[in-house]
């Protein structure tokens, strides 16, 4: 495989300060287009959990639903690769129209190398990381980034519990991030809603993954509102 030179991701987004992206994991799964559509004027992306029963205890969708999702999603999708061997399926996903490929720290043999690759693919990259592993020891990839992910469950299913030990790395991670002088952007995913939000914000949040919080409410293009006015008012 060719050794891409470091390019930007070239996925523009309107400058916003605080993004949601609702995760279709909770969402209906025989009425994906509907489901998406029904956050299309309020979410920012639409987060797709992609699970392969080995790097995570649960299987849900590959390329075929991606592309699928791509042709009907009035959404950038943001597609979250917890699976073993990104370094060799990632590229795919950019390819299949991914707004953003996030990779997994845990799982990535050549980080540099696939980071390099999604974003030649025109797509934003990003690195997520688990609750127990510490953001220090990939400060060096900060550049070939567009998103860091901290994980505040463990990785593989929907409705868990906010990891609150969590946030003092999200405060670190910031710390990186705004030392770099970078535009990174600083994603949380696992147990984020009402009760939970504000403390990610405070701490230097900026992109808001919400399966539950969103596809578990009557209204969910006002659930992603009510999150946002609340992130909002915690933001940096
Ligand atoms: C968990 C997934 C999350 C999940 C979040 O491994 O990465 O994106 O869908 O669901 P909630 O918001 O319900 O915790
Ligand atoms: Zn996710």
């Amino acid at each position: 495989m060719p050794f891409p030179p470091p390019t930007r991701g070239l996925v523009r987004l309107p400058d916003v300060a605080i993004q949601i992206s609702p995760s279709i994991l909770s969402a209906d799964f025989t009425h994906l287009a509907d489901e998406a559509a029904a956050v299309a004027n309020s979410a920012d992306w639409l987060h797709v959990d992609v699970m392969d029963n080995h790097f995570v205890p649960n299987l849900t969708l590959g390329l075929p639903v991606v592309e699928s999702l791509h042709r009907v999603a009035d959404l950038p999708l943001d597609c979250h690769l917890m699976i073993e061997d990104p370094d060799r399926w990632a590229p795919s996903y950019a390819e299949a129209g991914a707004g953003g490929v996030t990779i997994h720290a845990e799982a990535a043999k050549a980080p540099v190398r696939t980071l390099r690759t999604i974003r030649a693919e025109h797509a934003r990259a990003g690195l997520a990381i688990n609750p127990a592993t510490p953001v220090e020891h990939y400060a060096e990839l900060l550049p070939e980034l567009d998103m860091v992910l901290l994980m505040t469950v463990e990785p593989g299913f929907g409705g868990q519990s906010f990891l609150e030990m969590v946030v003092p790395k999200i405060r670190r991670a910031r710390e990186l991030i705004d030392g770099g002088g970078g535009t990174v952007r600083l994603q949380v995913d696992g147990g984020v809603s009402a009760d939970t939000i504000e403390q990610a914000a405070a701490a230097g949040a900026d992109v808001f993954v919400a399966g539950s919080a969103v596809y578990g409410k009557e209204d969910p293009a006002a659930a992603v509102d009510a999150l946002r006015a609340q992130a909002q008012r915690e933001a940096h």
